[in-house]
């Protein structure tokens, strides 16, 4: 806006470089700068803040659900980790690297350790390289020609495996913290899957689904997605289905401390998508055709709609590559064709020729080519206030918020440190 002499007031359409790099006039907390999503530095800074120290899930129960089986994954800027249920049924889980010469250990990803590796014993992870073993408790079994070759300098009892907190909650999923003092999955969570618990954790649930890629995305981006529905004008299916439906408007946001936030529960409307159908099906205590959500702090979401449970797992790779996982969960108890019902319902929405997904992909790519180091891209504007409801954008700015706190910059100014 421009001041004619005459006191009028101009409207111009367009900024020049000096307009347009000066930064928005909204507090701090309703603007982000973009490096937050491009400096390497500040990525390395997360993984070592955030990542290493916080509760992240790794995998569901029901793919590991016989005493020794193992799931192997990677947490927190690829660290590689092999979750295994012991013979006392416990889940435990262990960073996947030999204590010997650095090798990966479980290469697989997924099995079970009863049946032997070529050179090893039933029952134990054996590293291909010189053959040490160690049993599903990580404790090392075997070292070959242990005595000849360390005469008692290095033993079994020195090189057992880096076991990692896991615990299992919120829909049987494994979660673990790489930080050995962190406080108990429950404090950190703080009550934000309550509004869920009954369809949780009422009886056991079972993966159908697993669907992996690498997208070229910061993974702040692709959690954004979820946090913030004002994106609903770019998915048809949830204009039609949602957005011009009764209630919509009433959803609510709720925030939880540690960065965590929920949406409330709607109904969907699916018959107002041509060829789509109702959800016979649900989750207990979950009406019919009901759609509710809840996105952990930093990179988790769970999106439960009627049939069908996604969980969403980003694992940062760089600043620019992010591997997202795609869980789609149903009752353990389905009948078969209970099964494909719930199969349908997800692949419908979530799978990779399902409604959203290529829309929320095909946005979080062009983002990220859009804020390449010199590109010009300067800050994204999160300042939508609507009492809480859908389209405030209050789930992206608590999870600034926490951003902040833990790394000790502002995600406004990630140059000025929070005590400045
Ligand atoms: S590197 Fe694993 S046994 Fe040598
Ligand atoms: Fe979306």
């Amino acid at each position: 806006m421009e001041r004619t002499p005459a006191g009028e007031h101009k409207q111009r359409h367009t900024r020049n470089l000096a307009e347009w790099s000066r930064r928005p006039q909204l507090p701090d907390t309703h603007y982000v700068d973009t490096r937050v999503y491009t400096d390497p530095i500040i990525f390395r800074e997360e993984i070592e803040k955030i990542f290493n120290r916080v509760w992240l899930p790794v995998c569901h129960e029901s793919e590991l659900p016989n005493p020794y089986d193992y799931r192997t994954a990677s947490v927190a800027g690829f660290k590689p980790i092999v979750v295994v249920r012991g013979p006392d049924n416990k889940i435990r889980t262990f960073l996947n690297i030999c204590p010997h010469r650095g090798n990966i250990i479980v290469r697989s990803p997924a099995g079970t350790l009863t049946k032997a590796e070529p050179s090893g014993n039933p029952k134990h992870m054996t590293c291909m390289f010189h053959g040490w073993q160690w049993d599903a408790f990580g404790r090392c079994a075997e070292i070959p020609r242990e005595e000849q070759g360390y005469q008692g300098r290095v033993c079994k009892a020195d090189v057992g495996l880096r076991e990692i907190r896991t615990e299992v909650a919120h829909g049987g999923f494994v979660w673990v913290n790489l930080d050995d003092n962190c406080e108990p999955l429950a404090d950190y969570i703080a009550g934000a899957f309550d509004f869920m618990s009954q369809e949780l954790d009422t009886e056991p649930l079972e993966i159908f689904h697993y669907q992996k890629s690498v997208i070229r995305t910061n993974y702040k981006l692709w959690h954004e997605t979820s946090r913030e529905f004002y994106h609903d004008y770019m998915h048809y299916h949830n204009r039609a289905t949602g957005m011009l439906q009764k209630g919509y408007f009433d959803r609510k946001y709720t925030v939880f401390p540690n960065g965590h936030a929920a949406t409330g529960l709607t109904t969907i409307v699916y018959e107002a998508y041509e060829g789509n159908k109702d959800r016979v099906l649900t989750f207990p205590g979950m009406p019919k055709n009901g759609w509710k959500q809840v996105n952990i702090f930093p990179a988790c979401t769970y999106s439960l709609r009627a049939s069908c449970l996604r969980v969403s797992i980003m694992t940062p790779i760089s600043e620019r590559e992010t591997l997202i996982e795609i869980r789609g969960l149903g009752l353990k108890r389905d009948t078969p064709q209970e099964r494909e019902e719930r199969i349908i319902d997800h692949d419908t929405i979530w799978g990779p020729f399902g409604r959203n997904l290529h829309e929320d992909l095909l946005a979080v790519q062009n983002q990220s080519i859009a804020m390449r180091e010199g590109s010009g891209s300067k800050y994204l504007i999160m300042a939508r206030e609507e009492n809480s409801t859908i389209h405030d954008e209050i789930g992206l700015r608590s999870y600034f918020a926490e951003w902040t706190r833990r790394m000790g910059r502002m995600a406004s100014d990630p140059t000025r440190l929070l005590e400045d």
